[in-house]
């Protein structure tokens, strides 16, 4: 399978990165929320390191579509307004992602504590600082736009029936 996308498919690289950052944004959801009070000292290395790992491979995969790649057309029976609405969506992943990741380094950077996360030590407490706030708002954001964009795969997969989820899959 080509690593570039075709008019009906997208291509190895961008699906690989699809269902890699896709698996590891729902554990940086959960981890963020678990990880309170007793349990951050032990989840806060993981959850910085996956999350800078996915501000990275976003990165690159924004990239990949501006220099190398072309987005697919859309599948076909969909409306205008409903592209729209998908393209709407998948924008807002892409922005709500970097924001995450932005936050999240305005916070170790602005409490100086990347040697406590990585290195032991007593840990400041991240909700009094500024990012904080904007991490915690735009996870909610990004938590409704994935639920909306797994539920609109699901519909098409399995209401109307148009092979969409095979799209972002690997093939022979
Ligand atoms: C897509 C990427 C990310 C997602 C989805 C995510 C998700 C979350 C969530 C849901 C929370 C809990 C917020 C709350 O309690 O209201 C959280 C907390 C936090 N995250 Fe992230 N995060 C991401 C990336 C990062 C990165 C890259 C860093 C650091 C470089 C980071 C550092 C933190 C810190 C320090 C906290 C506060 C922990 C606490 O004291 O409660 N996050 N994250
Ligand atoms: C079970 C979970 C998921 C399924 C079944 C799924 C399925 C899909 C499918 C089929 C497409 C291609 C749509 C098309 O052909 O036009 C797509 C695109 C996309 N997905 Fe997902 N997805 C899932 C989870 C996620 C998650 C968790 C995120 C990010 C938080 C995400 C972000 C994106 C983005 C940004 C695109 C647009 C790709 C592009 O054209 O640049 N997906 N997804």
């Amino acid at each position: 399978m080509p690593l570039k996308s075709s008019v009906d498919h997208y291509g190895a690289m961008p699906a690989a990165l699809h269902w890699l950052t896709a698996l590891a944004i729902l554990f940086l959801l959960v981890s963020g929320q678990i990880m309170d009070g007793p349990n951050l000292g032990a989840i806060l290395p993981m959850h910085v390191a996956l999350g800078l790992s996915v501000g990275a491979l976003t990165l690159f995969r924004i990239a990949w579509f501006v220099v190398f790649d072309r987005h697919p057309k859309p599948v076909a029976g969909v409306s205008g307004m409903q592209h729209l609405l998908a393209r709407f969506v998948h924008i807002g992943l892409y922005a709500a992602i970097l924001v995450m990741v932005a936050s999240g380094m305005g916070m170790v950077a602005l409490s100086g504590a990347a040697q406590q996360i990585f290195g032991g030590g007593a840990l400041p407490d991240f909700t009094l600082l500024p990012p904080f706030g904007v991490h915690g708002l735009v996870s909610k954001l990004l938590l409704v736009l994935a639920l909306f964009h797994i539920g609109a795969a699901l519909w098409h997969h399995f209401v109307v029936r148009d092979g969409l989820i095979g799209r972002m899959g690997f093939r022979g």
